[in-house]
């Protein structure tokens, strides 16, 4: 509940008790005017109470004092309003969409059309977080001007807020010049799975020194570029904690540990929907395949037995 206080031109008092005081001037005939008139600025002042969007900035700051960034994906509408009034910080419509919502092997298939239609749908539920979006494999490798297209045409067509590429060294060119545009870009090291053919597994990533090299050195090549954060997949704690300690970028975990700025998870994984996927880094919040299973198994008895819909559920 709201404090308001009307005041008139030459009143004092104290203000500190108040949510909103609104100060008003010039000639008021009759105090029912007065007050129609504090109602009426009342009234668009709630309607138009400020909810403090995440930004790229924002994410610097909270670095800075030490608070740690919470990310989660999103693909659809429904569940990204969800996610977003529950609190998150930055949504990611991710790649990863290709596997948990179409079905597919890998992150490879997905298109630049598919990925604008997920991200419009998420955007279309969001308040609050920052939306970033994955550019999908084969929409950037070329050069940079299909990287740039692609961009632009993520930020365009789906009012998403920033996108993410997975690579250092090789995709710099293309960064820098998505940047150039205006375009905020999250670095992606680490399991890139966008390259899971050249690995050849999911298996952790930078366990060798000269990857290891690499991995901190592309990381401040993508920070100097003026990424805004970066995210490690499935690397040694240790590592992930240096190349954070290392930059004043904001650095995104997944599978690599807790000495990182912020957290990400598949949505999908972390609610248990799905079943298959049991990494170790994985820590699951419910188990929604046994109860959507349980209640799709209770309507089909209920339809079977007539049981639904009952007189009250009818006209
Ligand atoms: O596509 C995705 O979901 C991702 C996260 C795993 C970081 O890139």
């Amino acid at each position: 509940m709201l404090n308001t206080l009307g005041l008139g031109a030459f009143e004092t008092t104290s203000f500190q008790n108040y949510d909103f005081v609104i100060i008003f001037s010039g000639e008021m005939s009759t105090n029912s005017e007065i007050m129609t008139n504090i109602a009426v600025k009342y009234t668009q002042m709630s309607v138009h109470k400020e909810i403090k969007k995440v930004t790229t900035h924002v994410l610097i700051e909270m670095k800075q004092r030490g608070e740690k960034i919470s990310m989660l994906t999103a693909y659809d509408y429904s569940l990204a309003t969800i996610v977003d009034d529950a609190g998150i910080d930055v949504i990611l419509v991710g790649d990863s969409a290709s596997n948990v919502m179409a079905g597919h092997e890998t992150t490879l298939p997905i298109t630049l059309d598919q990925m604008i239609y997920h991200a419009s749908s998420v955007v279309r539920g969001v308040n609050r977080a920052l939306v970033v979006v994955d550019l999908p494999f084969g929409s950037y490798q070329g050069n940079s001007k299909v990287a740039l297209d692609s961009a632009i045409r993520i930020m365009k067509e789906s009012g998403a807020h920033a996108i993410k590429m997975e690579g250092g060294a090789e995709i710099l060119e293309s960064v820098k010049r998505i940047l150039t545009a205006g375009v905020p870009v999250m670095g992606h090291l680490g399991l890139t799975p966008q390259s899971i053919y050249k690995f050849g597994t999911y298996t952790v990533r930078a366990t060798e020194d000269a990857e290891a090299e690499k991995l901190i050195a592309d990381s401040k090549l993508l920070e100097e570029a003026g990424c805004f954060a970066i995210v490690l997949e499935k690397i040694p704690a240790d590592l992930a904690r240096r190349v954070a300690e290392n930059l004043t970028i904001p650095v995104i975990g997944i599978g690599a540990g807790n000495g990182v700025d912020g957290q990400v998870l598949v949505l999908h994984d972390m609610l248990g929907i799905t079943k298959q996927f049991n990494p170790r880094f994985l820590r699951r919040y419910l188990n929604l395949y046994d109860s959507i299973h349980g209640a799709v198994r209770q309507y089909i008895g209920d339809v079977k037995s007539v049981d639904f819909p009952n007189e009250k559920e009818q006209y």
